[in-house]
């Protein structure tokens, strides 16, 4: 798997690899919305590409403290070969370089079994933490 930043010509690729791997989309997963977060983390939203097509997606986010990861996923009949690990991997790198310490990332209550392969990569499950969210604009 060849692992390059995505631009916003990914987008309807990247968007159907999405939806084939069960990411809940939403508003915020529109077009524009999409671009404004490329254009703010240019070096940390990611494709794997195999024989020219994208298997696998990741967005991360940097604020300035933290670093988010938002849908990682891989084309569903290629998961367990170790492609998601590599591309957590690859950002993971990447934040390290910008001197990021920490990343969050939030998995849905649906999705439990993908704690495990978190897991396998050093992440912990928070507890002790409780998401809470406040809708600024229209519901995105
Ligand atoms: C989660 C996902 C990205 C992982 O990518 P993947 O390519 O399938 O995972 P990998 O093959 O890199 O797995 C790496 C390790 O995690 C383990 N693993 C994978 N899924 C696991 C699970 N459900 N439970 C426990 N371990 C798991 C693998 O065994 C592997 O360990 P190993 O190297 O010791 O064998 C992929 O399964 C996916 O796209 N899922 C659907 C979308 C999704 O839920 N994304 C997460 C949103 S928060």
């Amino acid at each position: 798997m060849r692992i390059r930043e995505m631009t916003i010509n990914d987008y309807e690729e990247v968007y159907r690899l999405w939806a084939s791997a069960g990411i809940t989309l939403k508003k915020s997963d529109e077009r524009e919305e999409i671009e404004k977060m490329l254009k703010r983390n240019p070096n940390t939203c990611l494709v794997g590409e195999k024989d020219g097509k994208i298997i696998a997606a990741v967005m991360g986010g940097f604020d300035g403290r933290r670093g988010y990861i938002h849908h990682l996923a891989v084309q569903p009949s290629l998961q367990g070969q170790g492609y998601g690990g590599q591309l957590l991997k690859e950002l993971e790198r990447r934040f390290t370089q910008m001197g990021v310490k920490k990343v969050h990332l939030f998995v849905v209550d649906t999705n439990k079994e993908v704690i495990g392969f978190y897991e396998k990569n050093g992440y912990i499950q928070r507890d002790e933490l409780i998401p809470m969210s406040k809708t600024l604009l229209d519901e995105i």
